[in-house]
């Protein structure tokens, strides 16, 4: 009961920092740590930009937090194809800037990184150890933050997840929603395999995984399943009370997109789950609690 105690008191005074609040992550962290009502300080692009390293340094030092969640990034994928420097910049210099601040301030650093690491051509799902391969310029620009942090010498956690969405900024769930007001059929991807993590969900594993504090390295963390683009499109017409039937599915091909896509970016959550982790609620239901929750802003797209 007293290692109990001392756990709870250690949490409780646990100053977090979270980057890219205004992120979707961003928001569902700041979110969660504001119900819970933890020491937090949520700092968006216009307050802290990563890739200014002097800034970054100045702000741990003057805030010093225990614990900074980085969940700053670069994210918009076709786009990186043809400004990949600005995106190593943010994806891979700022969070070298982060962990090199936060092994001066002795803070720990939970980063995040993607399933787009991977080429995509495995048949199961990734193990933590697996290779990164990425085929695609945003995959480079992360697959080089997860080095840039693990390489550092603070202690560092590299969470990578997948097929994001929320309530905040842009995403394929809202897309579909949009598109299901203005479209009669909708042509959705059907040979691309990934499993829908709902930021809520991740942002709730984010923060029991620092409560833990298991060793450093690599984790993974999705919502628990698998599907593909056009059955998630079809999940989302469910939630929206519309025939899925209107959703139809093409093939990769069919649909032509500046970034090459993983075929299959399954995570398995091994590390995750021995580290005593609940593993994420299975997609499917957290996509109906996200809609729950949510549905006003997912509605709106
Ligand atoms: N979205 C996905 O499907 C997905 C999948 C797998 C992994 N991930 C990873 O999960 C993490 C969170 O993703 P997300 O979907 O929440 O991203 P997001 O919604 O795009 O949010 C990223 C935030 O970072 C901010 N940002 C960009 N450049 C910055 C800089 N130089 N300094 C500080 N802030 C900066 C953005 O602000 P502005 O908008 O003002 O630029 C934005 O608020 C990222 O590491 C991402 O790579 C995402």
């Amino acid at each position: 009961v007293a290692a109990a105690e001392g756990e709870g008191r250690a949490a409780a005074l646990t100053r977090y920092l979270v980057t890219g609040a205004g992120g979707q992550l961003g928001a569902e962290l700041v979110r969660l740590l504001a119900d819970r009502a933890a020491d937090h300080i949520p700092l968006r692009h216009a307050d802290l930009d990563i890739t200014d390293a002097p800034r970054v340094a100045d702000a741990l030092r003057d805030l010093r937090p225990d614990v900074v969640i980085n969940a700053a990034a670069y994210t918009a994928v076709d786009a990186a194809e043809t400004d990949e420097p600005r995106a190593l910049a943010v994806n891979a210099g700022g969070p070298a800037a982060l962990a090199a601040a936060c092994a001066a301030g002795g803070a720990r650093l939970l980063h995040l990184s993607t399933d787009y690491v991977f080429a995509g051509t495995a048949l199961q799902p990734y193990p933590e150890a697996a290779s990164p391969a990425p085929n695609s310029a945003y995959g480079r620009t992360k697959a080089a933050g997860e080095r840039a942090v693990l390489g550092s010498p603070a202690r560092a956690w590299v969470v990578r997840t997948g097929w994001l969405y929320g309530a905040s900024g842009g995403n394929f769930v809202k897309t579909m929603a949009c598109l299901e007001r203005t479209q009669a059929t909708v042509s959705v991807v059907d040979d691309q395999h990934g499993s829908p993590t709902w930021a809520a969900d991740l942002a709730a594993g984010l923060v029991e995984l620092i409560e833990k504090d298991p060793p450093p390295g690599i984790y993974h963390a999705t919502g628990g399943g698998a599907t593909t683009w056009c059955g998630l499109a079809r999940a989302v017409f469910e939630e929206l009370g519309a025939d899925p039937e209107r959703v139809r599915p093409v093939g990769t091909a069919e649909a032509p997109r500046p970034a090459p896509r993983p075929a299959y970016s399954v995570l398995a959550a091994d590390r995750w789950r021995a580290a005593g982790l609940a593993p994420l609620r299975a997609w499917r239901d957290a996509l109906a609690a996200a809609f729950a929750r949510d549905g006003t802003a997912l509605r709106a797209g």
